[in-house]
């Protein structure tokens, strides 16, 4: 078979089992199967009468096997992009969504705009999953702000032990075992100190939403990074009562959230919170998706 046959006939049983990317995760899929011999999607694109050896076609229909049963690419392959940086991604974890991006962007703002005043920065991420948003800052730092490098400390904790595997995988993948500490911690049980950055992508789906997520979702992602109580909010709300003992002055707090939750979480806060100064900031889709408040 050659690698144009393998992929028509990939695509086809894709889509008759209505995965909408089908010639896309085709190509995926099969540049996983053939990198062991040199070939990435381009190359993939530009050779399509090469043959593909009987293990190597074998390999291949087993996976698009699973992906005809919904199983997401990123469990398949092991890897997904997020930020431009590849992360190791299995069942664990949630798969790092192009959303959360936007979390990460105004991250880099605050910490570059504290940096101006102060001589050290404290971060957390809780609830790292994966470790993106951690991974990410810290990459982000040493890439495009060296001068920023010796000023930040980055702390990242997850309640699930296999979600911080995951997430040490990660750090040791890009070399910052030694850049980011990690905690397993139920929100700040465990955690000790006061930071200036608190970021946080907790699940934040309510009973509602989850009922309605695709079933790729349902069936493969952990359904602890993905429901957050009747209204999603929950373990929000229970993050804003731990903050005080665990803010610096003018420390900021970025979530994510879904647009409809900005009213209830922040009239939350504001009860907690006299001086409190908040702002969302919009995804691709100009969705409230990032809520980020500043404490007095
Ligand atoms: C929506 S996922 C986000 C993962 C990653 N930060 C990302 O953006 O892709 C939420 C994460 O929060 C963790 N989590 C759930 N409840 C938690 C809690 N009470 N304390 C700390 N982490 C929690 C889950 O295990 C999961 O890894």
């Amino acid at each position: 078979m050659t690698i144009k046959e393998a992929l028509r006939k990939a695509s086809a049983e894709l889509k008759q089992n209505n995965i909408p990317s089908s010639d896309l995760d085709s190509e995926v899929l099969l540049e996983y199967v053939l990198k062991r011999h040199g070939f990435d999607r381009a190359k993939i694109l530009a050779y399509p009468e090469t043959e593909i050896n009987v293990q190597d076609q074998n390999k291949y229909l087993e996976l698009i096997k699973r992906r005809a049963q919904r199983e997401p690419v990123a469990y398949i392959t092991k890897d997904k992009e997020f930020f431009g940086i590849s992360f190791y991604t299995d069942k664990r974890v949630l798969i790092p969504r192009p959303e959360t991006e936007i979390l990460v962007e105004e991250a880099l703002k605050t910490t570059k705009k504290k940096a101006e005043t102060q001589a050290r920065i404290k971060i957390i991420d809780i609830g790292t999953g994966s470790g993106c948003i951690a991974v990410t800052i810290q990459k982000a730092i040493q890439e495009k702000f060296p001068q920023l490098k010796d000023k930040v400390e980055i702390h990242a904790s997850d309640i699930s032990l296999d979600a911080l595997t995951v997430a040490e995988t990660n750090l040791k993948k890009h070399g910052l075992q030694e850049k980011i500490k990690l905690h397993q911690s139920d929100l700040f049980k465990n955690i000790k100190g006061k930071f200036d950055l608190i970021c946080a992508n907790l699940p934040y789906l309510s009973k509602k939403d989850y009922s309605l997520v695709d079933q790729e979702i349902k069936n493969y992602e952990p359904k602890k990074s993905l429901k957050g109580g009747d209204e999603g909010v929950d373990l929000y709300l229970k993050l804003f009562d731990q903050i005080p003992d665990h803010i610096k002055k003018s420390a900021q707090l970025l979530i994510e959230i879904h647009p409809y939750q900005k009213k209830a979480l922040v009239k939350a806060a504001k009860e907690k919170f006299k001086h409190l100064k908040d702002h969302t900031v919009e995804d691709l889709n100009h969705q409230e998706r990032v809520l980020a408040m500043q404490f007095q």
